[in-house]
């Protein structure tokens, strides 16, 4: 009888841009302080990417550190998809960039658009190729490059936001490792609460609107603070609830790093120490899409065959979700 092949995880890699911007940086930005930054949110820096750069080329990068880990040609490649909401353009998708600039030119793919929780629908869709076996190697990039969204006299906002990126491979797998469960859930009545508003087929870019708050992210950080504590540890006590998995199955938490509270909280309702808990937001902030592969690259020494990890995100749209998978090297 055949094996059931599940989709696995096989190499990480993560980029983040060299130049850093500190609390102390913004605060001769915009009226605030490190000490209030820090207690509400958890961030110290962020990154943020030089001129002329752009997600295409954090995710080359990350094409080229994954095939050199798992010792494999770009060419090799069936198929790469990218979560983002700041992708290189509008159109062409920054999957068909990334796959020129890194010569994965037997590849093809695309881009997903779930805000905060794109790396976690992306790598749910890969799964579906490898596990109807259309595809051997599936390359998810998570990415985003906030700094070109974000307005920087917004206090509520330019504190949170960072550059970066991170993905995985995924190929598969015969010995039941890798991606063992989901939940996706989206609710589109939230999405005036986190936006940019302009720039889409509702509201092109005008004369009228091109330097107004419009053409930046506005988040109505109370409210997606609410929704993102309930929804984020709902969702994860969910996932450990239907695989039978109590606390101590559980090895490691990968949350997306939106506030440290909300990471707390999810923790704090799965029954789980701050020691199984991946925290990097006080290095990079909040990289929508990056911050789950970018954990999973910082974490990869620590992480052994085997061991239970629960993804879980939160983010604009509303998009909320979490993935149990077991580590699969
Ligand atoms: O990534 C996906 C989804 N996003 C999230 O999950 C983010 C969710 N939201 C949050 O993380 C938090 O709501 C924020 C970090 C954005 C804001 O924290 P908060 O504790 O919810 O603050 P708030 O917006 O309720 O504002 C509290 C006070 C206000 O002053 P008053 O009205 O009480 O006098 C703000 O004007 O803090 C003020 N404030 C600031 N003060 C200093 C807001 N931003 C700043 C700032 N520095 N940067």
């Amino acid at each position: 009888m055949n094996k059931k092949i599940t989709a696995a995880i096989t190499a990480v890699h993560g980029v983040v841009p060299p130049n850093k911007l500190t609390n102390k940086d913004l605060e001769k930005m915009v009226d605030t302080n490190d000490e209030w930054i820090v207690s509400r949110t958890g961030i110290k820096e962020r990154r943020i990417i030089e001129k002329g750069k752009a997600l295409s080329d954090l995710g080359a990068e990350i094409v080229e550190g994954i095939c050199k880990k798992r010792g494999i040609s770009p060419l090799e490649l069936d198929i790469v998809i990218v979560a983002t909401v700041t992708g290189d353009h509008r159109f062409p998708s920054t999957s068909n960039i990334i796959c020129d600039k890194a010569g994965a030119t037997n590849a093809w793919g695309f881009d997903v658009n779930a805000a905060c929780s794109g790396f976690l629908f992306a790598l749910t869709t890969g799964q579906q190729f490898i596990e109807n076996q259309s595809a051997k190697k599936v390359l998810v990039i998570g990415g985003d490059i906030m700094s070109s969204i974000v307005d920087y006299t917004d206090r509520s906002t330019c504190i949170i936001f960072g550059d970066g990126a991170g993905g995985v491979l995924l190929e598969p797998n015969e010995e039941g490792l890798g991606i063992q469960d989901s939940i996706m859930r989206v609710d589109g009545s939230g999405k005036e609460y986190l936006v940019q508003q302009a720039g889409g087929s509702l509201e092109p870019i005008t004369k009228e609107n091109v330097e107004t708050p419009a053409m930046y992210i506005h988040q109505e950080g109370a409210t997606v603070f609410k929704f993102a504590v309930t929804n984020m540890a709902d969702v994860s006590a969910e996932i450990m609830e239907r695989n039978h998995l109590t606390a101590d199955d559980v090895a490691w938490l990968v949350p997306h790093q939106a506030n440290l509270r909300i990471i707390d909280a999810t923790a704090r309702r799965m029954g789980l120490s701050k020691d199984k808990v991946m925290i990097n937001i006080q290095k990079y902030g909040n990289t929508t899409s990056g911050t789950i592969p970018l954990c999973l690259w910082e974490w990869e020494d620590q992480l052994k065959k085997g061991d239970n990890l629960v993804l879980a995100a939160f983010g604009g749209g509303f998009t909320w979700g979490a993935v149990y998978l077991k580590w699969a090297y």
